[in-house]
């Protein structure tokens, strides 16, 4: 049985067994309605307001600002549509993002802009960080909230949100950020990052997938996206998903815990990174410093991304081309062009991102299957051309 090498944790991560046996205790055993008066119901909330204790703690916040979602795109499109629709009414109808964004941000804008909010587009440049000055350039007296993603889910870059969040509260402008590919991988802290706004998600941190969570700003309002009961201190209506926010609470306080050893990834990530351009001719690294320690985007030169994930995928290594949604199409990455760089460059990418379960002889063994593959489909290319 030959290896099997997962590298594609930005698209979701493997469940940690600690999370699944919770998990399933839970659904055995806790099945109350914590909204129910009796004992049943009690347990149902005393478990709710453990998670929210353990994932506020991973982003140094109040447990009470902490609303359980449906995941990082709930997340995102309630901070966005939330403030947009509580601020209408002030007259702000401005609303900016960096085009480097996740699509739960970049439709969630494009649904605005259909009912009639201006929009902008941070242009991000070959290093995939959002330039400071793009945004003074956009910010008006009538933008009502500033998206801009702490970690890129494609690239990998970290993007300065401290500085901009307090360039758009000068202009009164509230601040969301995007936190859903940071969390877990390097330290978040809602005080040091001065936003209103933060979304996480539980699958990207080896918790179940369908759960997320907004960290809420205290006094900041927001319109809620579901009508219904009073839920979540009346933030989000519907019985709450009970095994799969204690999920979500059981991966982030692991997440806290093993973040001192995130480093060790990146140790593995730059020994890929290292291997494959020396390995490889032909390849470029996408995205500059800083970065999460677990990815790394890869051009191959008159490689197409498609083809290579699947002969890596047969030799039993899981990779992505560009984000996990855009993949199957053959659409050149977003995050790539808004970068600036030719289409050989957009087209040819391919994602490795690594997480809990990753090892080096995994590495070495990526390393070593790479140049035959890339040789073979380049001479591949090259018969079909002629
Ligand atoms: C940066 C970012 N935001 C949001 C999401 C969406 O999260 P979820 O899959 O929990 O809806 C993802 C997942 O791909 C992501 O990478």
């Amino acid at each position: 049985m030959s290896m099997r090498v997962y590298l594609d944790h930005n698209a979701t991560s493997p469940v940690d067994p600690a999370v699944a046996e919770r998990m399933a205790h839970v659904l055995r055993e806790s099945f109350g309605n914590p909204s129910s008066i009796h004992t049943f119901g009690q347990r149902a909330r005393a478990l709710l307001d453990e998670a929210r204790a353990a994932v506020a703690a991973l982003i140094g916040a109040r447990e009470g600002d902490v609303v359980f979602t449906g995941g990082g795109t709930e997340s995102d499109n309630y901070a966005i549509r939330g403030v947009a629709e509580a601020l209408e009414t002030v007259g702000r109808r401005h609303l900016i993002a960096t085009a480097i964004e996740h699509e739960a941000v970049l439709n969630t804008l494009k649904a605005l802009a259909r009912r009639g909010w201006r929009t902008t587009l941070l242009p991000v440049g070959p290093s995939g960080i959002v330039s400071r000055d793009a945004l003074d350039t956009a910010l008006t007296d009538d933008t009502a909230l500033v998206s801009v993603m702490l970690a890129n889910n494609e690239v990998g870059t970290i993007q300065p949100v401290a500085e901009l969040a307090a360039r758009a509260h000068a202009r009164g402008a509230l601040v969301h950020t995007d936190a859903v590919q940071a969390a877990g991988k390097v330290p978040v802290d809602v005080t040091g990052l001065g936003v209103d706004l933060l979304s996480l998600s539980a699958h990207k941190l080896n918790g179940p997938k369908g759960v997320g969570a907004l960290w809420i700003r205290r006094g900041v309002r927001l319109q809620r996206l579901t009508a219904g009961g009073r839920q979540e201190r009346g933030r989000r209506a519907g019985t709450e998903n009970v095994p799969g926010i204690v999920g979500f609470g059981v991966a982030a306080a692991l997440a806290r815990e093993k973040l001192p050893a995130a480093g060790t990834l990146g140790i593995l990530r730059d020994r890929l990174e290292r291997g494959i351009l020396s390995a490889v001719p032909g390849t470029v690294v996408n995205g500059i410093e800083p970065r999460v320690p677990n990815t790394t985007n890869i051009s191959f030169d008159r490689v197409e991304a498609e083809s290579l994930l699947i002969a890596l995928d047969l030799e039993g290594i899981a990779v992505s081309t560009g984000s996990a949604c855009s993949s199957g199409t053959l659409e050149p990455s977003h995050v790539l062009k808004a970068m600036g760089f030719p289409a050989h460059r957009t087209q040819n990418s391919i994602r490795f991102s690594l997480g809990a379960g990753n090892d080096e002889a995994q590495i070495d063994r990526t390393i070593e299957v790479l140049p035959r593959i890339v040789d073979k489909l380049r001479s591949l290319t090259r018969t079909t051309r002629q």
